[in-house]
């Protein structure tokens, strides 16, 4: 039997703004009011920060010699690692990240020394001055390579299941798998996956300014406050509390600010404590792309076993990840990686096993989907590779694959409790129509011989939380002024994806106000503490419901208050529309405005504040065993892309793309829209455009948008059809039954280089599988057509 499900009708305009307002900056982005770090002081005693970096990728500096860069015009102050007041060390989670190089050199565009001058022109000017001199050592490039030689910033980890069980046996954990062994069919390959630049609009900047008590305070563009914060203090050898760390808005983070803005934000305060002024630091774009980590590129290979009818029975999957010179985020990344190698397939019995690569590039970082969309690139290779050796569709393959009741537990050993993907599936496939434009495709390929079209079918399943547990938990406060307006602040920061308007939504709600009345400022850390990084999606699960919890305690103050004050019923007693409506013990009909009874309250010696604070429940996962729980749920997503290639160019375009996707009961269907949107078309970018490439140096040869393509307008599909999946809740009591967006869809665009090699297939009729690593660029698509047609044409003459 068919499981469909309803797509909703569409809505009328009003009912539509009223439940999915604009993001609370949509005005300000489009005018230019809105403003971001560069903006915030532009006075004339500012000084600006200027970094020299290293010309070679793995080296032993034998001297520096800076004495003309001092003797620079404009320049006031220089300084190395040798004139670091508490420890040179900026690494995130682990340590081996120095602020500036120390003797040892690991990439092409690490920091050496820093330049600080009255002018922007004069600062960047004085660093082309430094005598440098290196002795150099040939780098090491290849994360294969890396892991031949033991060459890692951490150790491996390793996942499996037999027989449905996991192995926590240390000694047998990376046998071969007997079920591998014994099935009917196997399909094995190798796949390299490129990494990504960010492309933040808004580059890596902060200002650090003298603060009382020789304190610091730093605006900085970061997802993570409180570790520039914790790093500044650190670095200069000062408590935390004489710190503090702002951010209003960033021109978009795409996890390149959730580590690698610390540095940025520790060297202007560098400046600024030992100038005793104001310092700026903002970086070339190509110094930026120099300096800071991208997405993981990897390397991966697979194994897989299954039967007639394409259902999967075991595999082995190895996943490295080329994490760059140091740690930074790549522990999390690859863990990540890992739990998404199954992304939404029951594989059967199981050998996962994650590498993490230590080369002489720079230190690759969080960005969109963690390392999960390397991780689930694998998998969706073998289903289009076993439908290609069965000759089945691979859509069918897909299916028959998914999670489902008694086959729902993960290699990891986390149930996959709601059941959503079949359906979502299902409704695609019919609202896109996939099986007649299947059959249309294939006829037109059939009578087209250069021009080739393909389409795919692909779902996501991602995990929801911090795989690093501890960093599920938030923190909220809001006020109440006695005019009735609302201000409330919480730990996440606002990068465009409209967290802060989700958390106003939800005070409002809780407060019965319309939305006006509510407002967020800066994120401080000196208003919420301790926060956790703005990422793994989960910046509305957390704080809004750290600020509804805040809401809903100065609502109880207030009820408490007037049930005594009016003798009223309690249960009658609710804001809406603001006002407070109740029923007095007399029966009759009891009103006041918002304002009023926030008046009345103070009046009363009522406090009109309060914090909340949310820790995620449930979840866990242990190391040892390789088992638990890491994810409080998973969010899914299913898309249709048709493609269209040139066979004798390899030029290709989207023609069509069919979205349907799961953000639980959506707290701005609006925002929520834009997010699925924007996934899927950096996703696309990173699978078919945006090439990273260092030449045998060590030198990124792609350092701006000449020689780095991101996606321009014109690539985006030329029919775009996105919808949310209407009707089905959370199982889990996240804020009001949501689901988080922020990463999810950018998978969604997988289903585009699945199509490519649909498209690049059809030149041997379906038979054979192209290999097609990412992204998958013009040159490489030519590369495939033309291994295609080598392979068949061999076919043929054998
Ligand atoms: N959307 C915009 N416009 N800009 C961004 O920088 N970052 C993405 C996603 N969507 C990003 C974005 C990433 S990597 C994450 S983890 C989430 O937003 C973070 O925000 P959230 O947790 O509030 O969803
Ligand atoms: N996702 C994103 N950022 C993170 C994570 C994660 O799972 N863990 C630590 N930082
Ligand atoms: Mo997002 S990569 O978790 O900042």
């Amino acid at each position: 039997m068919r499981q469909l499900i309803d797509l909703p009708t569409p809505s009328s305009d009003k009912a539509r703004t009223d439940k999915a307002p604009a993001h609370d900056s949509a005005k300000g982005h489009v005018s230019g009011t809105a403003r971001y770090t560069d903006d915030v002081y532009r006075h004339a005693a500012m000084l600006h920060l200027a970094v020299g970096v290293s010309t070679k990728a793995h080296a032993q500096i034998t001297k520096i010699d800076l004495d003309a860069v001092r003797s620079a015009p404009g320049v006031i102050d220089v300084f190395t690692s040798q004139d670091i007041p508490g420890h040179n060390e900026v690494g995130a989670v682990f340590p081996g990240d120095p602020l500036l190089v120390e003797g040892r050199v690991s990439y092409a565009g690490q920091p050496i020394f820093a330049v600080v001058a009255d002018t922007l022109r004069h600062a960047r000017q004085a660093t082309s001055l430094a005598q440098i001199e290196y002795k150099s050592e040939s780098p090491l490039l290849d994360p294969a390579v890396a892991i031949e030689e033991n060459s890692v910033v951490l150790p491996k980890h390793v996942q499996r299941r037999e027989a449905g069980q996991n192995i926590i046996d240390e000694a047998h954990r990376e046998a071969p798998l007997p079920a591998l062994e014994s099935a009917q069919h196997r399909v094995s390959g190798r796949l390299d996956v490129g990494g990504q630049e960010h492309f933040y609009l808004e580059g890596q900047i902060a200002i650090a300014e003298p603060w009382e008590d020789d304190g610091l305070r730093v605006v900085t563009s970061t997802q993570h406050p409180s570790e520039v914060q914790k790093l500044v203090a650190e670095v200069i050898g000062i408590p935390l509390h004489r710190i503090v760390a702002e951010v209003r808005r960033m021109g978009g983070g795409f996890g390149g600010k959730e580590s690698q803005a610390a540095p940025v934000g520790v060297l202007a305060a560098l400046a600024c404590w030992r100038t005793g002024r104001s310092v700026k630091f903002r970086m070339p774009r190509e110094i930026d792309m120099r300096v800071t980590g991208k997405r993981h590129p990897f390397r991966s290979s697979y194994d897989v076993g299954f039967n007639d009818e394409g259902v999967i029975e075991a595999a082995k999957i190895e996943l490295i990840g080329n994490c760059g010179y140091s740690p930074d985020l790549s522990e999390g990344v690859v863990d990540r990686a890992m739990f998404h190698a199954d992304n939404a397939y029951y594989i059967g019995d199981a050998l996962v096993i994650g590498h993490r690569a230590k080369t002489n590039t720079v230190s690759h970082t969080a960005f969109r989907g963690f390392g999960g969309p390397q991780g689930m690139l694998p998998i969706e290779t073998v289903m289009d590779d076993i439908a290609r050796t069965l000759g089945l569709d691979p859509l069918d393959v897909r299916k028959r694959n998914l999670y489902r009741t008694g086959k729902d537990e993960t290699h990891y050993g986390q149930k996959v409790e709601q059941h959503l993907i079949g359906p979502m599936m299902e409704t695609l496939e019919e609202r896109s129509e996939y099986r007649s434009r299947r059959q249309k495709i294939a006829e037109f390929n059939k009578q087209s011989p250069i021009i080739k079209r393909g389409l795919a079918l692909t779902p996501v399943q991602f995990g929801i939380s911090f795989t690093a547990t501890h960093l599920n938990q938030a923190g909220a406060i809001v006020r109440v002024y006695t005019d009735g307006s609302v201000l409330a602040n919480h730990g996440g920061t606002e990068m465009g994806q409209g967290l802060h308007t989700k958390v106003c939504q939800v005070v409002a709600r809780e407060l019965g106000l319309s939305l006006e009345n509510v407002r967020i400022s800066a994120t401080r850390t000196d208003k919420v503490p301790n926060t956790s990084p703005t990422a793994a999606s989960s910046g509305a699960d957390l704080n809004a419901m750290a600020a509804r919890k805040a809401a809903l305690e100065i609502k109880q103050r207030l009820f408490q208050f007037a049930q005594d004050e009016y003798a009223l019923e309690p249960a009658s007693m609710h804001l809406e529309e603001n006002a407070f409506h109740a029923t007095t013990l007399t029966g009759d009909a009891f009103t006041l405005s918002w304002p009023e009874l926030v008046q009345q309250a103070y009046l009363h010696r009522i406090p009109l504040f309060s914090e909340g604070f949310y820790a995620t429940p449930k979840i866990g996962y242990d190391k040892k065993t390789a088992r638990g729980r890491p994810f409080y749920y998973y969010a899914y997503g299913a898309a249709v892309t048709e493609v269209e290639i040139d066979t004798l160019t390899g030029e290709n375009r989207v023609r069509r793309v069919d979205i349907l996707h799961d953000v639980g009961e959506s707290l701005n269907p609006a925002i929520d829209r834009g997010q699925v949107e924007g996934g899927y078309i950096q996703g696309l970018g990173w699978l078919t455009t945006e090439e990273l490439v260092w030449n045998d140096d060590g030198q990124l040869m792609t350092a701006g948008p000449s020689t780095y393509k991101i996606p321009a307008y014109s690539d985006a599909p030329i029919d775009f059809r996105v919808n949310l999946l209407e009707g089905h809740p959370n199982s889990e009591a996240t804020i009001y039954h949501s689901k988080a967006v922020g990463e999810p869809p950018f998978m969604l665009a997988i289903s585009a280089w699945a199509a490519l090699r649909d498209a690049i297939s059809s030149l041997s009729d379906y038979a054979l599988n192209p290999v097609l690593n990412t992204p998958a660029t013009p040159e490489r698509i030519l590369f495939a057509c033309n291994k295609i047609r080598e392979r068949q044409e061999d076919k043929v003459s054998a």
